[in-house]
């Protein structure tokens, strides 16, 4: 059975038709792209998906429920978790703050009780602080543990966020762009640890414009244009497609020649 179910999906802002009737389905375990020029409409789906948006019409099943219009905080809850385009780090708490930070809808009593101070819970909040930490570590920004957020360079605080997202437990993690902005060495470095994500069990559903990234990880890819469904399919099906070289890959080669 698929993971996530969107089905017949729309939603307009005033005239503009940023996603308009789309469908797919993500099999549990996988690693889906979703790619697409410049106001495609990818963002949108993820916001879609994730509760920041209602959907002007269709459906989002995940995990077998329809959760179509339901809160933010009710899909994290049932384990659906993203990351940001653009970066969303508070840099006046310190770096494994902000990762605890994506554990709190789980533990909650735990961040009020070390508020209040009470040994029991304040021991949660200990571990808690030890599992953002190994997250930080799985991510590979260990040697920021004890810094504040603000004394860490950008590409290391990307993987902070992949940090923060997984410290919610997620089933499916969305990653908007997570290679936006870094250099080959640490889009290389990324791209494995999409696949270690992989690997542990969480399904992954990526947008990205590096397409040698995508093209390399991507069990299957979606390409919108428009804000519709333009192909999907395998790496190889998608890069052969003419109207997505057309409309899309034939651009990117070009930006990158
Ligand atoms: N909150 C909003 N209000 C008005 N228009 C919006 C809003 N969010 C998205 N749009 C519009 O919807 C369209 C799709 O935008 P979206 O951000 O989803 O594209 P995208 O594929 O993520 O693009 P990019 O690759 O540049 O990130 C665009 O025309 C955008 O201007
Ligand atoms: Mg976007």
């Amino acid at each position: 059975m698929a993971l996530l179910e969107v089905q017949a999906l729309s939603r307009s802002f005033g005239g503009v038709h940023a996603v308009q009737d789309l469908s797919f389905e993500i099999e549990p375990g996988k690693i889906y792209s979703i790619i697409g020029p410049n106001g495609a409409g990818k963002t949108t789906v993820f916001n879609l998906i994730t509760g920041l948006y209602r959907p002007s019409s269709g459906r989002v099943v995940f995990d077998g429920s329809n959760v179509t219009g339901k809160a933010p905080h009710e899909l994290a809850r049932r384990g659906v978790s993203r990351t940001f385009q653009n970066l969303q780090i508070c840099f006046n708490m310190s770096a494994v703050e902000n990762v605890m930070v994506g554990a709190h809808l789980r533990l909650d009593q735990g961040m009020l009780g070390s508020m209040l101070r009470l040994p029991a819970l304040a021991r949660r909040d200990a571990v808690c602080r030890e599992e953002a930490a190994e997250l930080m570590r799985f991510v590979g920004v260990g040697k920021y543990i004890g810094a504040l957020a603000d004394a860490m360079p950008y590409g290391a605080l990307k993987r902070l966020e992949i940090a923060r997202a997984l410290a919610a437990r997620p089933k499916m993690l969305l990653l908007d762009e997570p290679a936006a902005g870094l250099n080959p060495t640490e889009t290389h470095e990324i791209d494995e640890l999409i696949q270690k994500i992989g690997v542990s069990g969480v399904t992954v559903v990526l947008v990205e414009h590096d397409m040698k990234l995508v093209m390399g990880i991507s069990d299957r890819i979606l390409v919108l244009d428009y804000g519709r469904k333009l192909a999907e399919g395998t790496a190889r099906e998608v890069r052969d497609n003419p109207e997505v070289i057309a409309a899309y890959l034939g651009v990117v080669a070009k930006a990158a020649a």
